[in-house]
């Protein structure tokens, strides 16, 4: 892990643009004292260039940083240069889960039920590390995600899915400086937090249904309308029953999803373990083979299809900063590293990787959940995977309700205020 130790100025190489999404531009990029390649994140939120919002980007991303499972991808580094912000990832080759939901979409087709399965309890074991994340004393660090969607989860060529983008949804979230702004997607948002209410854990567990709901169905949990009738329903958790949405599915399944997605928080499933452990039931009395070689063989076959696509989208776009080198300082991440709040936690990483060179857990449940295999029948999970490309999400918007009601409120009131007056001026 690279980020614990670095203590000097980096040099980063910018090669071929993989993508630009929502958040910024994704490069492929080489370091010269990094032996793999890596994704280079370009931040382009306005926020993220805030220098009041630098310190917390970098402990966000320094929290991301200690998270170490096979199901999350690997924040390598951070910092700001050329007055940008700057995220260093694990490169994962191959497509979003997004992309691979279109493929089987234009086709007509459904994904495999093993394979969305597989994906669903690999994604919540992914999860369920993040949010038994703990300090040292065992205070958790309450670790949410907040973007669960099809689009953050990137599916390398051996079928091994890994969550992206940890932490940075909390950026703009309500819990850092911006009451009632809201980042994440319509279609797999918790309603509670659409509202902008405190959002804790399970607000993934929802997330996490809404998208095994979208690799069953082929459809979105709110199928598309107008942004302000899609408002309200987000924000009540106003969805067609699941059973009438996917009749023709096992009713064990529609009980898992229907739970997640209850619009009660508490009457959700209560972890992601929990989560993954409702599957894995289902899975058992359905002899359903959940295997990373199924997952794999969904990717092979779908991504010429999405190469392709791929390309279209880009248009021989090769970014900016295409062959450009940039100097991440060593400096604030220094700083902050020394911060109380951080040092245990990052401390205690060090000392778990350095012992055996494999990293180990904070707690004694975390201990458990890192050390337990993957349920998967000849499921093989491979450390860190290489390389590769993105897409543009379906209704992959960020919105704000919150901004959107109030705007819509004052507006009216205003009519009605000058109406009045119009009304009083000519009868009188
Ligand atoms: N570590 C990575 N390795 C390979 N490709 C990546 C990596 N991170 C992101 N990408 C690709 O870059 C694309 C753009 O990423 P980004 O997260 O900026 O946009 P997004 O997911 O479309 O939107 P959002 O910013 O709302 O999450 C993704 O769709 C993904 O395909
Ligand atoms: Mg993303």
């Amino acid at each position: 892990m690279v980020l614990r130790a670095r203590s000097t100025d980096r040099i980063y190489h910018l090669h071929r643009l993989i993508a630009a999404g929502g958040m910024g531009e994704v490069y492929e990029a080489s370091a010269p004292d990094i032996s793999r390649t890596v994704a280079v994140k370009r931040m382009m939120e306005q926020n993220a260039t805030d220098e009041n919002l630098l310190p917390l980007f970098l402990r966000e991303m320094l929290v991301a940083s200690t998270l170490e499972h096979h199901n999350i991808v690997e924040v390598i580094d951070v910092g700001k240069a050329k007055n940008e912000l700057f995220l260093v990832m694990e490169l994962v080759a191959g497509p979003t889960l997004a992309e691979i939901l279109e493929a089987y979409k234009s086709r007509s087709a459904r994904l495999p039920l093993n394979v969305a399965c597989g994906l669903a309890m690999q994604i919540a074991q992914g999860l369920a590390h993040a949010h038994e994340r703990c300090q040292p004393d065992g205070t958790p660090l309450g670790i949410v995600h907040r973007d669960v969607a099809p689009e953050n989860v990137l599916i390398g060529h051996d079928g091994v899915p890994k969550l992206v983008d940890f932490g940075l949804a909390k950026l703009n979230g309500q819990d850092l400086t911006q009451p009632g702004i809201i980042r994440g997607r319509p279609r797999s948002l918790a309603p509670e937090q659409a509202r902008g209410d405190p959002t804790d854990a399970r607000a993934d567990i929802f997330a996490l249904g809404a998208t095994l709901f979208e690799m069953v169905s082929g459809e979105c949990l709110y199928p598309q309308e107008t942004i302000a009738t899609l408002l309200y329903r987000v924000a009540s958790g106003d969805y067609e029953p699941i059973g009438l949405r996917i009749p023709n599915a096992d009713p064990g399944l529609i009980a898992i999803i229907e739970k997640a997605l209850s619009p009660n928080v508490s009457a959700r499933h209560r972890s992601a373990r929990q989560f993954e452990r409702a599957l894995g039931s289902f899975r058992a009395t359905r002899e359903l083979r959940l295997t990373t070689q199924a997952i794999a063989e969904v990717v092979h076959q779908t991504w010429p299809t999405i190469v392709e696509r791929r390309h279209e989208v880009m248009q021989h776009n090769e970014g900016e900063l295409y062959g450009q080198t940039i100097v991440l300082p060593a400096d604030e991440l220094k700083l902050l590293a020394r911060a109380p709040s951080l040092q245990g936690t990052l401390q205690k990483r060090r000392r778990a990787t350095t012992s055996n060179g494999r990293p180990h857990s904070l707690n004694a449940p975390l201990t458990r959940a890192a050390r337990s295999r993957p349920r998967f029948e000849e499921a093989q999970f491979p450390q860190r995977s290489p390389s590769s490309i993105p897409s543009r999400a379906l209704f992959g918007c960020r919105w704000n309700p919150a901004d959107r009601l109030y705007t819509t409120v004052i507006t009216l009131t205003a009519t009605l205020f000058l109406g009045l007056l119009w009304f009083i001026s000519r009868t009188y």
